[in-house]
């Protein structure tokens, strides 16, 4: 599926700019194996990289003027890079007008000819904003020679998503498609930006189940959990009477004991992400010893957490949990990604993924959401150049 989008794109940019590209790069979506709203708090995360993929076919032009055709939505647009404003009306653009902006501060940025497409479904909470987005920084880094570290990548698209999206998104969904490799989750030191490979263990695979919902809250609602664990960290800092940074800072044991001292709501979203760290690492080790059955309670936990303290699941993630819960070959469940709809995952024994999926989405529609659907996810590999 991946080669046929690729020659596709090619054909694509060939029909729309009358030459070939000069390029071609690829990003991957993912899911969050576990590790959520952990991010921007500076904990842990343990994503995976899918075998999705974005591709960006692009060529210089010179000049002041930018072309950009959207395989997926059928669309072709033209800015110039000194106007590079935010648009509401042609949002994918912003992503595009955003790599331009920022790389053109570290070398010579021309007009430039894209062509983009995607197998990563949209909206549906794996990530393809950052496989977007990463891809489009490696095309024109390579395009124009700007040297960046492998670091700087991720870093770059957190801040078009910061600055130029207005999504207040942590470092996680860049770094993974940046970095991923095949057949491992990367637990991720938000912190210190160290990394780690994890290997999946033998016989279990990845159900994505796609909810195929997407709430308008999500964004407002992602700002404002964002807000409110700095508020918690704010209040902790003086109640526990030492510096407190991050929620890092804080241990599990330090939080049950000033429950009643702080306010609650920020007390739950506290807890939520001092638990949530732990669980990170524990489900690390589980997959290092193979001990699927503790990574699967882990994944369930967190989906609790994430429903109760945290506030972000939605009937449809909670049916698909529940649903799989029920069954045998089901290690684990869980929303993965920011939560108001998008996806939730599984965590199942590879001699049974094609009939559960089958059960799984079968069940769900049978629960009125109709517009769900199930997939076996593969592992994939983190943004490369496909072809120079
Ligand atoms: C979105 C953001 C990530 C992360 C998750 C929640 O995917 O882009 O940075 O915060 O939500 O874990």
């Amino acid at each position: 599926m991946e080669g046929d989008i690729k020659k596709d794109l090619i054909k694509l940019y060939r029909e729309e700019f009358g030459r070939i590209p000069d390029i071609v790069t690829s990003a991957p979506g993912r899911i969050n194996l576990i590790g959520e709203h952990t991010d921007y708090n500076q904990g842990y995360v343990l994503p995976v990289a899918i075998d999705r993929r974005t591709f960006t076919a692009a060529g210089k032009r010179g000049g002041e003027l930018f072309i950009a055709f959207s395989k997926e939505l059928g669309k072709k647009t033209s800015f110039e890079i000194l106007q590079g404003k935010f648009e509401h009306t042609n949002f994918w653009v912003n992503y595009i007008k955003g790599a331009c902006n920022l790389l053109s501060a570290q070398g010579k940025i021309e007009g430039t000819n894209f062509a983009i497409g995607s197998t990563v479904p949209r909206g549906s909470g794996l990530s393809s904003s950052a496989a977007y987005v990463v891809s489009i920084i490696e095309a024109v880094a390579h395009l124009y020679g700007v040297d960046l570290k492998d670091i700087e990548i991720p870093v770059l698209a957190q801040r078009i998503e910061n600055e130029f999206i207005g999504v207040q998104s942590g470092i996680m969904d860049p770094f993974v498609a940046k970095f991923a490799r095949e057949g491992s989750a990367i637990l991720i030191d938000t912190k210190t930006l160290e990394y780690r490979y994890i290997p999946i263990p033998e016989g279990c695979s990845i159900l994505v189940c796609v909810t195929g919902v997407k709430r308008a809250i999500a964004t407002t609602e992602y700002n404002k959990r964002r807000q409110e664990c700095q508020e918690a960290v704010a209040c902790l800092s003086s109640i526990l009477k030492k510096e407190v940074t991050s929620l890092r800072d804080v241990s599990i044991d330090e939080l049950r004991n000033v429950e009643r001292e702080m306010d609650h709501v920020l007390h739950l979203r506290a807890l939520h992400v001092v638990t949530e760290n732990d669980r990170v690492v524990k489900t690390s080790a589980a997959l290092l010893n193979g001990d699927k059955e503790f990574v699967g309670d882990m994944m369930l936990e967190s989906h609790m957490s994430l429903c109760s303290n945290f506030q972000v699941s939605g009937p449809e993630l909670n049916a698909y949990v529940d649903i799989a819960e029920s069954l045998d070959g089901v290690y684990g469940s869980r929303m993965t990604g920011a939560g108001f709809g998008g996806s939730a995952i599984c965590l199942v024994d590879s001699k049974a993924e094609d009939e559960l999926a089958k059960k799984i989405e079968r069940e769900y529609k049978s629960r009125g959401y109709e517009n769900g659907c199930v997939f076996i996810a593969r592992t994939g590999s983190g943004s490369r150049v496909e072809r120079n």
